[in-house]
């Protein structure tokens, strides 16, 4: 089969929560998106049609499971299902933003494991593979019984990065809990950069509380990473902690921004001078409050990429040659 006649089998739909970033990816791989609309109709309930023959075709449909989470996974599992009646060859969810991914084990009796389950919904509904990126941990990948091809936005901060490495000057890299450490010491190597932790304690879902530093942030630059910006209770507490340490400037680096609840204004008022996120969530004028301190990247071509791969049976492993792995 030619390349063309391939290209013409792959189809990429994008649901409410992924058409800006799809647009960018089918711009990448310089096909059109994928005819289809959502319905709400008055009662809430949501109808998905596909506007297009999809019969044999290898679909890639686009949706991020951001707030409003609930609705965002139903209209996932929607399309699905639409699909998979329209006898699509191969459905594949790609899923930037994996909502539910902090709900991943049982850590006090009678509570549920909800990433387990929302998987298990996906794969019920009919998906034969997910492409995600930076989920919270990687251990989700195995809640799928389907090939799971997980991408790091590393490559893509890494570049911005290492385009501002020489301005930020003598740099440590902190990580704003115990949990990101192995991802924020392969920056620190990677950056020539120092690598402090956060001693933090999540006393609700909205407050946490940071009491010690551990290492040295003291007249540097301090870039914090995490992999979510959910109520910025986290990185504003640390970028606290850390100004009180001495350090010099806190810049702060996070692959999804949801922003939530008080996450605008715990951001402005914080002493965070620069905020890097990327578009794997949509966030439509919510930034205007923080536009100033905002850098917002894009992770289209990256899954523009891996899509072009899956479909061509290619390995997607060379995209994750970059120097930093996925998280945990
Ligand atoms: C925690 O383990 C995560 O990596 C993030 O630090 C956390 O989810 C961010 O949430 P928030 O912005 O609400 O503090």
């Amino acid at each position: 089969m030619s390349k063309a006649d391939s290209d013409h089998l792959l189809k990429v739909f994008a649901g409410r929560a992924g058409l800006d970033l799809a647009q960018a990816m089918c711009d990448r791989l310089e096909i059109p998106l994928g005819q289809a609309r959502t319905e709400l109709f008055p009662d809430g309930e949501l109808m998905v049609k596909v506007e297009e023959d999809v019969r044999g075709r290898d679909c890639f449909v686009v949706q991020s499971t951001s707030h409003p989470v609930n609705a965002n996974v139903m209209e996932l599992l929607i399309y699905i299902d639409c699909l998979r009646r329209a006898s699509a060859k191969r459905i594949t969810a790609v899923i930037p933003y994996f909502g539910y991914a902090r709900q991943d084990r049982k850590d006090e009796g009678r509570v549920p494991i909800t990433a387990k389950l929302v998987a298990n919904l996906i794969t019920a509904a009919g998906a034969d593979r997910v492409l995600c990126m930076d989920l919270h941990a990687a251990q989700i990948q195995g809640f799928f019984d389907i090939p799971v091809d997980h991408l790091s936005a590393a490559p893509v901060f890494l570049e911005y990065f290492d385009d501002h490495r020489d301005m930020w000057g003598n740099l440590v890299v902190v990580s704003p809990d115990v949990g990101n450490v192995k991802v924020a010491n392969k920056y620190a190597d990677s950056l020539g950069a120092d690598l402090a932790i956060i001693d933090k304690r999540r006393e609700s879902g909205m407050e946490v509380v940071t009491r010690n530093v551990i290492g040295d942030v003291e007249g540097k630059t301090v870039l914090m990473i995490d992999d979510i910006i959910s109520t910025a209770g986290t990185v504003c507490e640390a970028a606290k902690v850390v100004m009180e340490y001495g350090a010099k400037d806190v810049i702060c680096a996070a692959t999804h921004s949801v922003l939530v609840g008080p996450a605008m204004e715990r951001l402005t008022t914080s002493p965070i001078s620069s905020i890097i996120v990327t578009d794997t969530l949509p966030n439509g004028d919510r930034f205007q409050p923080i536009q100033d301190r905002l850098v917002r990247l894009t992770v289209a071509n990256l899954l523009g990429d891996a899509v072009h791969r899956i479909h061509h049976d290619q390995s997607v492993s060379s995209l994750l040659q970059a120097r930093i792995g996925t998280k945990r």
